[in-house]
Formats: C-alpha cells, structure tokens, sequence
C-alpha cells in the first residue's frame, strides 16, 4: 500500500489540502478547535507521515543528513557524531542522530521516520553483517554504512566508510611484538559485528606472522549489568576479563581490547588484582577516545581518523559524485605509556 498523501488525508477530515499544510505548519489561523481534531484524527487513522523533502524544498529549511550509531554513550561514536556534523554544516545541512543499540529493527524504525522526514540520506555505524534492511533504503535515498568492509562482489548499493580494523590490531601486535612480548590477549565481546571480527582477524594474522603466542579472550558477562545505553557494558565487560587474563595458561604479558572502553575496564580489573600496567601486563586499546590521555598510565591506542571518514560519508550524500568508492582509513598507532617492555621471567 502506498503512503497516504496529504490529498487523503484532506479528503478524510473533509478540509482542503491546504487546510492539512496549515495544520501541519503550526498556521491555525482561525481553525476551529473541532477541524483541527479532525485533521489530527485523520492523520493518525491513516498514518500520513509529512514528507519533509517537499517542505524543505518549498520553505527553504536545511536540508537534514540521518545518523544512526550503536550508542552515544560509548565516546567514541559521540566525536563521530560531532566529526559528522562538522561535515554536513559545510553543505549547509543538519545531522538528526539516533542510538539505535545494534538492533535491525530498530534500525529499520529509525530509518523509515527519517525517509518520511525527508532526509539526503542516512550514514549507519553498527556493523552488522545482514546489511539487508540498509539496501531496502538506497532506491529511496542514499546509504553509508560505517565501519564495515565490503568485498567488491557486493552491489547493494550501500557505500562503506571504515577504519582498516584488521590493520589496526596488527598494528598494536607490532608494536608490542618491537617491545619484546611474546604472548599477547585480544579481548572483545562477541564478535557479531563485522568490525570486531576484522580485529580478530588482524590479530590472529599478526601472531602468525611474528611466530608468537596469540590468545583470544571473548568476554561476555550474561549476568552482567544490564545496558541501557548500550556500550557501556563494555567497561565491565573488561574489568571481569582481566581475571582471565592473569590466569591464562598462555600467561600473556600484554593485552589488546577490541575499544579503549574495554581497554580502561581491563585497566581497573588487572590492578584490582595487584597487576601494575604496563610493568606487569602491557595494556592497547582502539579509538583514542578523550580519555586514553587522562588514563593512569594514559592509554596506547589505535586511533580512528573520525574527521576523515565523516568528511567522506558525508560527501557520498551531499556530493555523491566527488564520492570515495569505499574507502578504507589507516589506523594511527598512539604511542603512550600503558605499553613497555614486558617483565622478565
Ligand atoms: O563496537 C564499538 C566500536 O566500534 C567503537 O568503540 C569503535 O571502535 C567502532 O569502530
């Protein structure tokens, strides 16, 4: 069934479409309290959603870009927020952003109200691997999915944006490997998104490469506190992985999280054990979120090129034809004192 216009809904209250515009502008004029019910009934009978590209175009409005992530709460995904709309302010356009926890249907909720608003298009950073209710969106506007790497046989039409995330852990297992550590932990939560699985990857490639001891740690807490702004979880996530970490038969003298969340987690479990960082066990995390500098001892970390890659997602909606096809960013290894030569046997 097609969406119901404001011709139909005009016709329902028995008014004139421009009576429904008025309405719908906040111009009541001198509207009868009784037809501006009418109007609100006949609206929400027929589910009209006022398509805002339209109003825009007639009214002059900014134009409005849809941003949906996994949670602000986590830090980095509010500077991507930020980088984002520092992005679309060039083009003279607003970011509407949304936590959407990694939940398709959510996803598909929040993505269904911003076409009917009208927006230029929608940049989604969760990482899913089922990407299909993202390709039901690109006939109707473009689609930018962030943080994941598409192989080139994909012709869904979603442009990606990312990190090197394979690069990333490879280059923290270098680093360590330069120090001097011979058995290295990668702890992440479940690996259900497609950027946590290139981490592992990177990793268990790097290992390989150098012909050392890789142990991969998968820390989830059923019983953990609950996550109301998801990603918060990630902290305890990593404090309660540390005890894995300090008696693992593999007995690593560094460990490498999945985020810089996990990363101060583990931080507080290992010296919550008496484990001093990096004198006992070298500590790397992933983002280079504010706080790694202000991290006792401040944190190494990956850091993601958040202003770059938004200038690109942005560009692939508000000027689709100097787009990048998509691009791939290089990780920055932050060097910082988390991270040392490992204690000697
Ligand atoms: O899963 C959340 C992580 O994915 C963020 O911390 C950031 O690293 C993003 O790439």
């Amino acid at each position: 069934m097609s969406e119901p216009k404001i011709q139909d809904v005009a016709r329902l209250a028995g008014v004139s479409p421009s009576s429904i515009s008025n309405f719908l502008n906040n111009r009541m004029g001198q509207m009868r309290p009784d037809t501006q019910a009418k109007i609100q009934q006949a609206i929400e009978q027929l589910g009209y959603r006022p398509n805002n590209a339209a109003r825009q175009l007639k009214t002059g409005v900014a134009s409005m870009v849809g941003l949906l992530v996994p949670s602000l709460a986590n830090q980095f995904f509010g500077a991507l927020a930020c980088a984002v709309e520092a992005a679309a302010t060039r083009y003279q356009c607003h970011v509407m952003t949304f936590s959407t926890f990694r939940d398709p249907d959510r996803e598909r909720a929040v993505m269904a109200d911003l076409l009917a608003y009208g927006v230029k298009g929608i940049i989604t950073g969760s990482a899913l691997s089922d990407t299909e209710h993202l390709a039901a969106v690109t006939s109707r506007c473009p689609v930018v999915a962030f943080d994941i790497k598409r192989n080139d046989e994909a012709h869904d039409r979603i442009t990606t944006i990312s990190m090197d995330n394979a690069a990333a852990t490879a280059q923290a297992v270098q680093h360590l490997v330069t120090l001097g550590h011979r058995s290295i932990a990668l702890v992440t939560p479940p690996p259900y998104t497609l950027n946590r699985q290139e981490r592992i990857r990177g990793f268990q490639q790097a290992v390989a490469a150098a012909g050392i001891t890789g142990e991969l740690v998968i820390a989830d807490a059923t019983d953990g506190p609950s996550d109301p702004h998801g990603d918060t979880r990630l902290f305890e996530l990593g404090r309660s992985a540390a005890s894995r970490i300090v008696t693992s038969s593999a007995r690593p003298t560094a460990a490498i999280a999945i985020n810089d969340m996990m990363a101060i987690g583990i931080g507080v479990g290992l010296k919550q054990l008496g484990r001093r960082i990096p004198a006992d066990i070298s500590l790397v995390g992933i983002d280079d979120i504010f706080f790694c500098a202000a991290h006792d001892p401040p944190l190494t970390t990956l850091r993601q090129p958040i202003q770059a890659m938004a200038d690109a997602a942005v560009k692939c909606i508000l000027a689709p034809d100097d787009k990048p096809d998509g691009a791939l960013f290089a990780p920055e290894l932050i060097v910082r004192s988390s991270t040392a030569t490992p204690p000697q046997p």
